[in-house]
């Protein structure tokens, strides 16, 4: 196991718009970049007294295990069916503007391309789950979205570690991006021609799959069905304390969340060209593993 010094670049900032000089704002993206998890240790997310009522699990539909909230719809789902949607609107609406305002002021070169996906509210415990593999998140994995084509675009995700009672978010930060490319992506098959069009015909994606998302699904279905890799790859075991956040690239980072209960988490969408060092993508590294664009301009 190797340490957590490694998988992690601390910065002890301690508010939502930080005010750091450009060294600073270098280190943490070259960290980000290279695939590590910028840990904030010391910025926590506080709740009002009416917010707090919703630390609860019972609060999300009982098929589920997050709500869910767009910023730029301004819509809220997965809700359970008694609750009102008022106080958790204007909760995630906050973490959502605390996110952005984040990302942009340590990541100013990013601020002109960032797209705001969703956000989510997280009160169900994440060890005891039962699942298929593939949707266990206890197993190392890269993000990968099964009916959201992304094309090549970084996910970007900010966390929160909400807990009221104490207990840490843990997480597994398994191998780099590129090692885990050299062992999973010579099995993967090529994606069927016309098979991008047929699974946007029945709806099962919206938009076409590109070649990049079809061989990053493998990836994540690939490392989470073998049982054998997931025993023995070497990893370094994270515990995100109660008031600490946290910023990862989840498409690149090898990682599994293993245990935690009230999180809060914000996805953003990022294109490759507004990068620092676009050569440490995974699409950059999958393509120069291909020898061939993997999001053709036909797509
Ligand atoms: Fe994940």
């Amino acid at each position: 196991m190797s340490s957590k010094t490694d998988a992690c670049f601390s910065l002890p900032i301690g508010n939502w718009r930080p005010e750091v000089d450009s060294a600073i704002q270098k280190q943490a993206v070259d960290a980000l970049e290279s695939g590590r998890v910028v840990f904030l240790p010391n910025l926590p997310f506080p709740l009002t007294a009416e917010e707090k009522l919703y630390l609860r699990p019972d609060c999300v539909s009982p098929k589920g295990k997050s709500v869910k909230y767009s910023s730029a719809n301004k819509k809220l789902w997965g809700l359970a069916k008694k609750e009102t949607p008022e106080i958790l609107d204007l909760m995630l609406e906050r973490y959502s503007k605390s996110a952005e305002n984040l990302i942009t002021t340590l990541f100013p070169g990013y601020a002109p391309a960032l797209l705001t996906g969703n956000a989510s509210y997280r009160p169900v415990e994440a060890d005891g789950r039962v699942q298929s593999k593939r949707h266990d998140d206890r197993l190392l994995h890269v993000d990968a979205f099964p009916s959201r084509p992304v094309r090549g675009e970084r996910i970007l995700r900010v966390f929160t570690n909400i807990n009221p009672n104490g207990s840490m978010r843990n997480w597994r930060v398994g191998e780099p991006f590129a090692d885990v490319a050299a062992r999973f992506l010579p099995r993967i098959p090529a994606p069927f021609p016309g098979s991008a069009k047929f699974l946007k015909l029945l709806k099962i994606t919206k938009g076409l799959r590109t070649p990049y998302d079809h061989y990053m699904l493998g990836l994540h279905d690939r490392m989470k069905l073998d049982t054998n890799y997931q025993e023995k790859v070497e990893y370094a075991a994270i515990a995100f304390p109660p008031g600490s956040s946290w910023i990862v690239f989840s498409d690149q980072v090898s990682h599994a969340a293993m245990s935690g209960q009230y999180a809060l988490e914000q996805t953003f969408a990022l294109p490759v060209a507004a990068m620092s060092k676009p050569e440490t993508s995974p699409l950059k590294v999958l393509e120069g593993m291909k020898g061939m664009l993997l999001v053709p301009i036909t797509y």
